[in-house]
Order: structure tokens, then sequence, then C-alpha cells
């Protein structure tokens, strides 16, 4: 059974599969087609933290493709009123496929290894890799080619952070990720990421101006993330020269596009004049969220082969 909870359950050649799906289902659904795919399709939703792109995307999304959503609330008790081994084996045996946001990893984790269906991670602290597979797709459709083009994360090395460069290590991009010190990527994902991809080019940086220069998308982040709202006036402070504005866009190649997963602190992470400025591509960004939650469906319920590609 085929889960995405990292990048490592696709292959490469499986994301431009799910890039090509994505493009003809976002193609007809503009041209007033939706393409019942998956009809009779269940999709069942659980969700630890908020979401507004993720819940709404996989919602719209399976009803695009003639498949039913259940957002799973509060009452069914999950975490609470029984084992999440025994909540994974009788919500798997009943839905298709299961879209977790958790609040650790492990949580997600769990439910792959006991729901008898597809599991897909909807963001967890360490991962979030349906909203990077969303970023590359929105980078190939300004770009046309990823190879050899530059992302340049500005701020918190988070769980956004991580599943983009795991994605530009997939497609060939290389990945620049620009954070103050002690925000850096897990050390322990930049070791193993080097150690099985030593051509990878990955660098870490702690002077913005510099980590720019090169890129073809600059791309950040709320500098607290969900659960660390406590630490965030100690984060205001830590991150304040790592604020996307005019003088930083400046330092990048003029047709350099700006990046953000929201939602967005605005006046925080980056101003306004930016997110809403002409290099900013974060509206198409969310809206292919949609667009790629479907091609993500239809390739893991119509096309994944049992075996997932190995390290
Ligand atoms: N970017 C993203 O995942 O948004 P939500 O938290 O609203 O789902
Ligand atoms: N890093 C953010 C992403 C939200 C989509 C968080 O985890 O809250």
């Amino acid at each position: 059974m085929r889960h995405l909870i990292t990048l490592d359950d696709i292959s490469p050649p499986e994301i431009n599969r799910v890039f090509e799906l994505s493009a003809e289902l976002k193609l007809k659904f503009g041209q007033g087609i939706r393409e019942s795919l998956l009809p009779g399709r269940i999709l069942a939703l659980l969700f630890e933290k908020q979401s507004l792109r993720t819940r709404v995307s996989f919602e719209a999304g399976i009803a695009h493709l003639g498949g039913n959503s259940l957002l799973l609330g509060e009452d069914v008790g999950f975490g609470s009123r029984e084992s999440i081994e025994d909540f994974a084996r009788v919500l798997g045996s009943m839905v298709d496929v299961i879209v977790a946001r958790a609040k650790t990893h492990a949580t997600v984790e769990a439910l792959a290894n006991h729901a008898d269906c597809h599991v897909i991670n909807g963001l967890t602290d360490l991962a979030h890799p349906c909203q990077a597979l969303a970023d590359l797709y929105t980078i190939r459709e300004r770009f046309g080619e990823l190879r050899g083009k530059t992302l340049t994360w500005i701020g918190d090395g988070n769980n956004v952070a991580t599943s983009l460069a795991r994605a530009c290590n997939c497609l060939g991009m290389k990945f620049v990720c620009c954070t103050p010190e002690g925000y850096e990527l897990d050390s322990e994902v930049v070791a193993d990421f080097t150690q099985r991809f030593p051509n990878f080019e990955l660098t870490q940086s702690q002077h913005p101006q510099d980590a720019v220069r090169e890129a073809a998308a600059v791309y950040t982040d709320v500098w607290a993330s969900m659960g660390q709202e406590g630490e965030r006036a100690q984060r205001k402070a830590d991150f304040a020269k790592y604020q996307v504005n005019p003088k930083l866009m400046a330092s990048a190649p003029d047709n350099a596009i700006f990046m953000h997963c929201l939602p967005a602190r605005r006046g925080e992470e980056v101003t306004d004049d930016v997110i809403d400025g002409p290099q900013s591509v974060v509206l198409q960004q969310a809206n292919n969220r949609l667009h790629v939650q479907k091609g993500i469906l239809a390739w893991l319920l119509r096309e994944s082969h049992d075996e997932p590609p190995q390290p």
C-alpha cells in the first residue's frame, strides 16, 4: 500500500507523472470539465491543527474527481477514545485515503503503519510534502525546466523548508537555506541528504543578501509555526534580519519570483509590498494546491504501484 508521508515515498518519475496529471486536470477544470476519475472513492480528513488550503483543496479536489470526503471532527475522539492503531485499522477499512495533519510526525506514521488504505501527510512538525509538490509545480509553470534552478529559503528551517529541500533534490534544483543560527534545517536530515545524495547542491547560509543572488524563487514562511506560538516574541527578535522586503528582493535576479506557503504574518517575515507585488506568485501557489492534490489523488489511487521507491 503506497502512502505519501514524506517525499521519500515518491520517485522523481512519479512526481513528474503527478505534475502531468495535475496539468491535464487543471487545463480541463479551466474549460469547465470535471473528469470523474475517482467515482465512489472516499477521502477522510483528520486535522489536529488548523488548515484552510490543505483541507479545502483535498475536499474540493476529491469532489471534482467524483469521490467524496469526510471531515472528521473532535467527535471521532482521535487520540483520546481509543489507540491510534485501532483507530487506523477501523478507519482504513472504510475509506480509500486518509489525509492527516498531526502535531507529531509519528502520529501520521502510525496511521500509515496500521491503516489498510493510502495515508497522505497533510503537514507534520517534520514535513509538508503536498505543499512542496504544489510549489515545484508552480515554479515549473513559471520557468518551464526546473533542473539547475535555485530555490532560496529565507527564515526558519522548518517542515516546509525540509520538504522543499527534498523536492528540489528530486527534481534537480539547487536549494539554498538561509536561516539565523540555531534555526537551520534539522542536522540529521541534512546529514541524511548529504549521505544519500552526494550531488545534491544544498547550501546553508546566514546571509540573506548573498543567499538570494542566484534565486529563481525566494521563499519564506512564518517564523513561528503552529505549536510554536509561545516562542513568537523570541523568534521575532531572532529573525528580524530575515524579513523578505523590497531591499532583499532587489538583491535577487529581476525575474525571481516570491513564494510563501501561506498563511503569512504580513509585516513580519514578508512586507505587504513584496507579497502583493508583481514578483509574488503566492495566490497561484495556493490555487495550485487544488490541482496538485487532484494529481496526487489520481496517481495514488489509479496508477501507483505497491512498491515505494528504493532509498
Ligand atoms: N499552506 C497550507 O498548508 O495552508 P493551510 O495550513 O491553510 O492548509
Ligand atoms: N510552517 C507552518 C506551515 C503552515 C502551512 C506551520 O507548520 O505552521
